[in-house]
């Protein structure tokens, strides 16, 4: 392809353009192994430019108002969708989902710039009744200041979108670390920042050590608050190095979603339901159906139809037209799919369909439905975060529930009924921060995405999302007379 006007071999600090010098990071398109292009690796000194650029940028920017920064916001969102096809044919080269998922999720992205831009307007105060006759309390809300955003590779778009515009939308400026692996998505946002002419220095996009800039954001004095997605091993060694600093965190790690189907489901329903939760992104989700639990009643039923729909999933290039399944991100990924097929069967699971790596070569893995999973499988308790549907039975609602939430994580879970008392009973009764109902896709920029547990804290979109970037003061105002 011809490279677009978003492809950028350069980092965004300050509204300029820093280019890859001697040390650079080397970008690969998953699906064929060519180089797509290569980026600055910077360090803890860029870091640190980037941070003052954002400093500087923050007083002007947080005394806009929340008009002013709508507009940026809304200016941002129709950037997005007016080069949907550019941007997301990027994406795919870079990170390998199929083009439909990679347009949605810049439909995805630009759509939590609408959303904060109208949230922006509704930053609202109180007014307390105070202790004293001569007294008042007030509340407001403040920006939190500069913010270090460091995301994941498996939504190279919507995971900025979601932190950036809640950022801008509050008053914050930003500092953007990518994932290595598909920074030009990440760049493209400096390109359209410049195109609309956001100010300088309240949107920077670095790429580099991840490191070397995550411990910068953890001691620069000038960063008030990390926002980070990604696993939760890397989140915990995050979290620990902010608090040394004193930041405020907001963290979205990892996932082990179960996928409950009763007896009493919509079976068909349910199936499509599996497999948009479980083949988004080829399973590389943290909100992905991770353990497929089916009530006796339904298993074999429910096993039959999900490796018919299974077995007619495409696996290939992305850019090609009809495939639903790209290649995974790397090698490593793969070894964790095969390490968890290869626990699983060796432990009496059963192989219905895939299994093996796929004759296209490359990270491409075919589409597995595994049968008769237990609990005291690798799969059970580990994110696969690759394209593995395993299937475990139960007999009870109470066995369901226990076995959904015998996991340290705790961020998606779904359950299908037609039970309008058990729906209730069983979403009230699962441990997570977001359960779905009859739903197999629950992300939307309008709920509070977020988990509890190991899953980490913090909730971004909805009315919600602006609070994480956001300090509450408290005013007091005495001497108004008996
Ligand atoms: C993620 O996998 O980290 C986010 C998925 C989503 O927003 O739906």
């Amino acid at each position: 392809m011809a490279p677009s006007r978003f492809f950028r071999e350069a980092c965004f600090i300050g509204g300029e353009w820093l280019p890859a010098g001697a040390d650079f990071i080397k970008v690969d398109n998953p699906a064929t192994g060519r180089t797509v292009g290569r980026v600055p690796k910077l360090g803890r000194n860029e870091a640190h430019t980037a941070i003052d650029a954002a400093s500087g940028a923050f007083p002007a920017w947080r005394a806009a108002t929340a008009d002013e920064r709508g507009a940026y916001c809304h200016a941002f969102h129709d950037a997005l969708m007016d080069n949907q096809a550019a941007l997301a044919e990027l994406l795919t080269i870079e990170m390998g989902k199929p083009l439909a998922e990679a347009k949605a999720e810049i439909a995805y992205g630009a759509a939590f710039f609408k959303w904060f831009a109208e949230e922006a307007r509704r930053v609202y105060g109180d007014i307390i009744p105070a202790p004293s006759a001569n007294k008042r309390i007030i509340v407001t809300k403040e920006p939190v200041g500069v913010v270090g955003a460091i995301t994941p590779w498996n939504f190279p778009n919507a995971m900025i979108a979601r932190k950036a515009a809640a950022a801008l939308a509050s008053g914050c400026a930003i500092v953007c670390k990518p994932a290595s692996q598909t920074p030009f998505s990440a760049l493209a946002f400096g390109v359209i920042a410049e195109e609309i002419g956001l100010p300088k220095g309240v949107l920077n996009i670095i790429t580099g050590s991840a490191e070397a800039i995550a411990d910068a954001f953890c001691q620069h004095p000038a960063l008030r608050k990390i926002t980070f997605t990604g696993s939760t091993e890397t989140g915990k060694l995050l979290a620990a190095k902010a608090m040394a600093g004193m930041k405020r965190v907001s963290m979205e790690l990892g996932g082990n979603a179960p996928f409950i189907v009763f007896d009493d489901a919509d079976l068909d329903a349910a199936i499509e339901g599996a497999i948009a939760s479980k083949f988004r992104n080829a399973g590389q989700t943290c909100v992905c159906a991770n353990r497929i639990y089916v009530q006796s009643g339904v298993y074999e039923s429910f096993a039959e139809k999900m490796s018919d729909r299974m077995r007619a999933l495409k696996v290939g290039d992305g850019l090609d037209a009809g495939v639903d399944q790209g290649p995974l991100i790397d090698e490593a990924a793969l070894r964790k799919v095969e390490a968890h097929i290869e626990d699983a069967t060796q432990n009496g699971a059963q192989l219905v369909t895939g299994g093996r790596r796929h004759d296209k070569g490359g990270t491409f893995f075919e589409p597995t439905l595994l049968r008769d999973v237990t609990s005291a499988m690798a799969i059970a308790s580990e994110e696969t975060f690759g394209p593995v549907a395993p299937l475990f039975r139960f007999d009870t609602e109470q066995e369901a529930i226990a076995m959904a939430n015998d996991t340290e994580y705790g961020l998606a879970a779904y359950f299908y009924t037609e039970n309008l008392a058990r729906a209730w009973r069983v979403m009230e009764a699962l441990e997570y921060g977001m359960v779905a109902v009859n739903e197999g896709i629950i992300s939307t920029p309008a709920a509070p995405f977020g988990g509890v547990k190991q899953s980490g804290f913090g909730r971004e979109g909805s009315k919600y999302g602006l609070d994480d970037y956001l300090n509450i003061k408290y005013g007091l105002i005495g001497g108004l007379g008996k």
